[in-house]
């Protein structure tokens, strides 16, 4: 079995690419990445690099990595007609919405054209299955005086950000491929993730770097916007599941019931940390910003059996002891180009 994995060199392909050759010890993976700000091949030293630590040589030998952007048509079919794919799951994306409000243009190209490029190939050399790895922002938000309502795979595409609004477009096309073409497709819907190797512009790492660095911990607005936190590896098993077992032409929400105030986070963050909450600073918020995000999973776990594991508790505690243990990852991408792109969006932003 061959798995093309887009995107591997990010955060939660990196962890995908893992589990899989973990889970999986007879499946090639061939991880495409255009290495853009947020790929970052130190994240696939276990992989790539025989003088890290943690290599893995078993892993290495089933892997390849290729850097490509999934929107060279050219270089994407020649990849295929190599490879003879029987899975393709594309993680590959723009996905930071700060970023997309900033500059829409390349997220349109990466995260829609992108998505056809891939499904062309697709089509062409044939697949078992394309899985198209979205968003819950796809359904934009919901009330904060709601709490009974949740996003459920019928609730409505309503998208507010251009990041999200990318995102809803690929997943029209994907439907679209598999109903004019008999495309093989299934797509996942998943809320925020968070765990190891999560690019430090999201906030929790974010605020886990700058409490390390005793820098200002800037909050959107009050803060009170809800976001409904997942593992990262409960993802990655949930789409494991999805691209096996799931029905094709499908949409699975995956989503834990944990939902969270944004500065509730930043200030579990300081007290695991110990660092005083003075350090929050309220800022100017995002324009467009969405209030709450909460997902329905009844149908994965009802269809595929999916549950999370990982309790939010203890994955912020395993997430805070990898950025300890690994300050070298985040310290050199926070050194470099990030520091432009965090005093362009921090350094005018007013204070409330
Ligand atoms: P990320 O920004 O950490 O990684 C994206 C990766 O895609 C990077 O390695 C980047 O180099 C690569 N990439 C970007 N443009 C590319 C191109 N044109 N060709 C090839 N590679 C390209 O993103 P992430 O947080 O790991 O998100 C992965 C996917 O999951 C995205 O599709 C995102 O929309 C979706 N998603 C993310 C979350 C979350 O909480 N992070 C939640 C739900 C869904
Ligand atoms: O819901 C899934 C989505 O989650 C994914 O599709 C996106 O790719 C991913 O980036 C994430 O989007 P969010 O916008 O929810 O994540 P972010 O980490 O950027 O922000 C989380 C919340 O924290 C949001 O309400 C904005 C707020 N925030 C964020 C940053 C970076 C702050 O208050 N301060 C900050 O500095």
């Amino acid at each position: 079995m061959t798995i093309i994995v887009t995107g591997g060199a990010g955060f939660i392909g990196s962890n995908f690419i893992f589990h899989m050759l973990e889970k999986h010890p007879d499946y090639r993976i061939v991880c495409i990445d255009k290495l853009t700000y947020a790929g970052n091949l130190s994240t696939l030293a276990c992989v790539l690099d025989k003088n890290s630590k943690d290599y893995k040589p078993d892993w290495a030998e089933r892997f390849r990595f290729v850097k490509l952007d999934i929107c060279d048509r050219e270089g994407v079919f020649k990849l295929f007609e190599e490879e003879k794919p029987d899975i393709v799951i594309n993680f590959a994306a723009e996905s930071h919405v700060d970023r997309s409000i900033e500059d829409p243009g390349v997220f349109l190209q990466t995260n829609i054209i992108g998505t056809s490029v891939l499904m062309d190939a697709c089509r062409k050399y044939g697949v078992e299955r394309y899985h198209q790895v979205s968003t819950d922002e796809v359904y934009g938000d919901l009330p904060l005086d709601r709490p009974d309502l949740f996003f459920t795979e019928d609730t409505p595409i309503h998208t507010s950000s251009p990041y999200s609004s990318s995102k809803a477009g690929a997943d029209l096309l994907v439907m679209a491929y598999n109903r004019t073409y008999g495309l093989p497709v299934t797509i996942s819907r998943c809320s925020n993730n968070y765990g190891p190797y999560h690019f430090p512009e999201k906030l929790i790492p974010l605020m886990i770097a700058n409490c390390l660095n005793d820098k200002p911990l800037p909050v959107y607005g009050e803060g009170l916007n809800v976001r409904d936190w997942l593992y990262v590896e409960d993802h990655c098993r949930a789409i494991d599941l999805i691209v096996h077992k799931g029905r094709v032409g499908e949409v699975y929400n995956v989503g834990g019931h944990n939902e969270m105030r944004n500065i509730d986070i930043v200030k579990l963050i300081c007290k695991e940390l110990g660092k005083p909450e003075s350090l929050i600073t309220h800022v100017t918020d995002r324009k467009g910003h969405d209030m709450r995000y909460a997902i329905d999973p009844t149908k994965i776990h009802n269809e595929l059996g999916w549950l999370p594991e990982t309790k939010f508790a203890d994955g912020i505690k395993k997430t805070i002891g990898w950025y300890l243990d690994n300050r070298s990852w985040w310290e050199e991408i926070i050194s470099g180009e990030y520091q432009k792109y965090y005093d362009k969006m921090y350094g005018s932003r007013g204070t409330l």
